[in-house]
Order: structure tokens, then C-alpha cells, then sequence
């Protein structure tokens, strides 16, 4: 299930972000301390849901229980596509604690997300990223049905400033959320 964090997960993500996959995929501060994980809950999340820029939701099992992870939208604004129609994106990003991947909890997250992104009319259209290399969140946005669509600087920046290359994916209301075959095979090899 997915509900809000809290200033009382604080200790669950400050352990999960020791975690050196962290450094090497995500954007997250690194050395990771406790106050990035205090700050992050007590202003990143709530600021982001109060503004309507960014909503962050916690994994868990049961309402009260562990945080397991994290999934965010951050709203990126209009695109218009080549045919000249004007889409609202909106940017997934997601981590896991290590102990809680391969039970298929990001996918599942993931629907969830984009059921009530679509559903509310917030966006019409999601954007997925993931620096080269990182297969299983890869294989997470395939699963969900997103539509490969290259290789490109990230649209979010890293924590050095840098854009680097990265596997992008789109998936669009529209679609029927079943896994997509124009992925390049490594980044779906386990
Ligand atoms: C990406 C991530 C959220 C996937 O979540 P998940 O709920 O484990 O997803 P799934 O269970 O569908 O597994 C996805 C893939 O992870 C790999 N995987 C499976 N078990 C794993 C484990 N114990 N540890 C690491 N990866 C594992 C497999 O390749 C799997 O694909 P498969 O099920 O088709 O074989 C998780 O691996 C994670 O938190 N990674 C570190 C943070 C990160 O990279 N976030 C994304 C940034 S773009």
C-alpha cells in the first residue's frame, strides 16, 4: 500500500540510504546522513504535496507498518510532441530498501501511481529515467508497460550537476500497461 511519510521514518530511511547502489543510481545525498533523511521527511515530502510539484508516497505492507520504500511524481509541466499535441508530464522516481526487492512491490507501486495520476487527469503522460547500467528499475518500468524511447541526458540532474546518458521510457494514459517490445535487450538483461 501506499500512504504518506512521516518524520517517524526517519530511522528506516536513513538506514536504506546507506546502501551503495545509492551512490552509484540515484540523485540522493551521498555520504547519506540523518539529516538528509530528517529533512526529507519533515519538509521535501510535505512542501512537495503542498505546492502540487512533487508527491511522495511511502511503501508499506500494512497502514503503520515499516516504510519498505519510496515513490515520487514530480509534476515536469507541458511537452508538446510532434504531432503538435500538448501533453502534462509528469517524472517517476522510486527506491527500495534492499531487504524488500524482487517481490515485484515497484511494479506494483508504479500502477498504483500512474492509476491515480491518469485517473485524476494531474498528468496524461509519465516520464521514467534511469542511468545506464541500472537493469532492475529497468525491468520495472517494462513490467508496467512504459514504451522505451532512447538514450538521453537525464532529465534530472545528478548530485555532481551533470546530465548523464540515460535509458528513458514513456507511458501514456492511453496505454495498456502490458510490457513493451521495443527495449533494447541489455537493458533488460539479468
Ligand atoms: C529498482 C527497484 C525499485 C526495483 O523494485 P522491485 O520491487 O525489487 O522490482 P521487482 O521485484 O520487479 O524486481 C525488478 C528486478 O530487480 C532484480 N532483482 C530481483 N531481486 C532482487 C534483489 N533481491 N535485489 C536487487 N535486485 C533484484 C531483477 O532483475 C528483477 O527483475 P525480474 O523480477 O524480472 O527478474 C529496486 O531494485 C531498487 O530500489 N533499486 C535501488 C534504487 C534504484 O535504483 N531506484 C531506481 C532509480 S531510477
Amino acid at each position: 500500500m501506499l500512504d504518506q511519510p512521516v518524520p517517524g521514518d526517519a530511522d528506516g530511511v536513513f538506514e536504506y540510504c546507506q546502501d551503495p547502489v545509492f551512490e552509484r543510481f540515484l540523485t540522493v545525498p551521498w555520504p547519506y546522513r540523518r539529516e538528509h533523511a530528517d529533512g526529507f521527511l519533515s519538509e521535501y515530502v510535505p512542501s512537495g504535496w503542498m505546492s502540487d510539484r512533487e508527491y511522495t508516497w511511502a511503501l508499506r505492507d500494512a497502514p503503520g507498518a515499516d516504510l519498505l520504500g519510496v515513490i515520487g511524481l514530480r509534476l515536469t509541466g507541458d511537452s508538446v510532441a510532434a504531432d503538435a499535441s500538448v501533453h502534462r508530464m509528469g517524472s517517476i522516481g522510486f527506491w527500495l530498501g534492499a531487504p524488500h526487492r524482487g517481490r515485484g512491490l515497484m511494479p506494483e507501486a508504479q500502477r498504483l501511481v500512474a492509476d491515480w495520476a491518469f485517473s485524476s487527469g494531474i498528468v496524461d503522460v509519465l516520464h521514467w529515467e534511469c542511468l545506464i547500467g541500472n537493469v532492475a528499475s529497468a525491468r520495472t518500468a517494462w513490467k508496467s508497460g512504459f514504451r522505451f524511447s532512447g538514450v538521453g541526458p537525464s532529465v534530472a540532474p545528478h548530485r555532481d550537476g551533470t546530465s548523464p546518458d540515460s535509458w528513458q521510457a514513456h507511458l501514456a494514459a492511453a496505454d495498456d500497461r502490458t510490457p513493451q517490445p521495443d527495449w533494447p535487450a541489455e537493458a533488460l538483461a539479468r
